[in-house]
Order: structure tokens, then sequence, then C-alpha cells
């Protein structure tokens, strides 16, 4: 899927990474990690986590964009780095990731578990950072970015359930991917000072629709134009919404979800365009589908 920024929020989030990635590197960086981590982030996918951050963080004010800026640029640090360590042989064995060989496949097994540490401690070391300018908002992102990525219901939760007999799919996607979706919904609002807890439902709904349509293409699409590998639930045998519900029923999901989450916009001065996203992330989340979001 192509970026959903437009070019302005663009810029903001990819200069954020960079200069991130900078702080990472330079002279007295081992030079293959910085590498291997430049990689993870550089080019990027969607970017639709920092996006929907960003898009919040402006539908509430946005008076603090160092803060939200800050805020984009972690959570996809933190996405980047799930990702690195999703492909590795111990979980999914992927040997490629947006168009170009896994960090794994690229540098090694042991510069990939290292690459993606590296960033989740970049990550919030971008929010302490932040923390020393805006002392409130700063904890509030790293108190939602760790509960959204760790245990007992973040990303590490969602791939910890693989590792369990038996695993409820509501779950275990609300783990692995819905809560860095929370995140950016919540975040945004954090970051602009405005009050997350009214937040985290526009979030996990898009994160459902999100991870619902990740398993319609794993099952119906195609490597080489999604540059990752398809077949992998089927493969590694993992829990997904097409073996759960049939095509039919996942696009049924798909576009309950999506409903639900333009119906949970909270109000705010932005809810129009934050509407228009949710459509916009609706059509490329499956072009071929005609999707309803019309409730
Ligand atoms: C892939 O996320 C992993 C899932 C949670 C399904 P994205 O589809 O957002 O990956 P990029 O960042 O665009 O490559
Ligand atoms: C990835 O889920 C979610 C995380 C990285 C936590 P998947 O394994 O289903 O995503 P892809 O298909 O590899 O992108
Ligand atoms: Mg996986
Ligand atoms: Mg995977």
């Amino acid at each position: 899927m192509s970026s959903l920024a437009g070019p302005r929020l663009s810029r903001r989030i990819e200069a954020a990474l960079d200069r991130a990635l900078a702080r990472a590197g330079g002279a007295d960086a081992p030079p293959r990690l910085a590498e291997a981590m430049v990689h993870a982030v550089v080019p990027g996918g969607a970017r639709i986590r920092p996006t929907i951050l960003l898009s919040v963080a402006r539908a509430c004010g946005d008076d603090r964009p160092e803060i939200s800026d800050a805020a984009a640029a972690a959570l996809e640090l933190i996405h980047c780095a799930s990702l690195v360590h999703d492909d590795m042989p111990c979980f999914d064995d992927a040997d490629t990731r947006r168009g170009k060989p896994s960090v794994h496949r690229a540098y090694g097994e042991a510069l990939a578990l290292l690459a993606g540490d590296s960033l989740i401690i970049l990550a919030f070391e971008e929010l302490a950072r932040a923390a020393l300018l805006a002392p409130e908002r700063g904890a509030q992102l790293m108190m939602i970015l760790a509960r959204t990525s760790g245990m007992p219901g973040g990303i590490c939760a969602g791939q910890g359930w693989e590792s369990e007999p038996r695993i409820d799919l509501a779950a275990y996607h609300r783990a692995k991917t819905a809560a860095l979706f929370v995140a950016a919904t919540q975040m945004g609002a954090a970051a602009a000072g405005a009050e997350p807890e009214a937040w985290p439902d526009l979030g996990a709904r898009i994160g459902e629709a999100f991870q619902v349509a990740d398993d319609l293409r794993d099952a119906l699409g195609d490597a080489d134009a999604l540059g990752k590998p398809v077949g992998q639930d089927l493969r590694n045998g993992r829990p997904n919404a097409v073996q759960a519900l049939g095509v039919e029923g996942a696009v049924r999901r798909l576009e309950d979800s999506l409903s639900g989450a333009i119906a949970s916009i909270p109000s705010c001065p932005g809810e129009a365009e934050l509407c228009a996203l949710v459509r916009l992330t609706a059509r490329k989340l499956v072009p071929v589908l005609p999707v309803r979001t019309t409730a």
C-alpha cells in the first residue's frame, strides 16, 4: 500500500524518522548495525500509523508539532522493529519486506535482532526527549506506547499468542495489530494535549479492519505487488480471518469495522478531515472490493 499521508504530513514523518536515525548512527556507531536500522525504516511502507497519529493531533489542534513529530517517529520506529522481528526465522521466516530482502536476509540474524531492539529503544528515547520539552504529554506518550507494544496486550502479547496451544482470533488481532492503531489515535490526542481516553475506539476499529485486510491479502494477494511473501498464515499455521470466516465473511467483517471506525470518531474540530482519512484508508485497504463506509 502506498503512503497515505499527503505531502505535508509525509515530509514531517520522514524528517522526524531521519532525525531519530541520525542520532542512532554517526561515527561512533557500529556501521553495519546502523545500516540495518536504516534498512528497516527507509524507504517506508504506507506509514499509516504515524499518518493517523498526526491527523488526530491536527484534529485536536496540534499546538506542539515538535511533540507530535516525536510521537509519530516513535510509533513508526516500534512498528518497523516489530516487522524486523516478525520476519525472523523464529517467527514468520519471511525473506522479503517492502519489496526488498528482510533485515535478517540482508544483514544476518544477530544484526536483525539487535536492529529491532535498537529501534525499540530509540523509539522510547524519542519520547523521553519529548518529555523533556513537555513532561506531562511525554509521560502519557510513553505510557501509551509501552502498553500497546508490550505485555499483556501489546505487540509482544500478540506475537506471544502464536506460541500458545489455543488462540482466540480477536484477542490475537487486537494485540498484534490493533494495539498500535490504538496507540496512533491516543498518542495523536496526547501529543496535542487532548484527552487520550476519548480515542481508543477509533484506533481499535481501524486496526481490526487493517488486520482482516492483511489476512485477505495474505490469502489472495500477489507477493510482487505486496513486496512481502503471501500464503504465510497457512504455511505457519497462524489463525486468520479468512480461515475463520471465509473470504466473504472476512470482507463483511472488514466493512463492519470500517463503518464502526467512522461512527466512533469523537466530535472534534477536525472530525470531517478524519472521516475522509478513514474513507481513504478503506479504499486503499481493499481497492478491488466495494467497501461500504457510509455509517
Ligand atoms: C504490516 O503492516 C504488518 C501488519 C500489522 C499487518 P503495514 O501493512 O502497515 O506495513 P508497512 O509499514 O506498510 O510496510
Ligand atoms: C505482523 O503480523 C504483526 C506484527 C509485526 C506484530 P503478520 O505476520 O500477519 O504481518 P505480515 O503479513 O508479516 O506483514
Ligand atoms: Mg507474524
Ligand atoms: Mg509476518
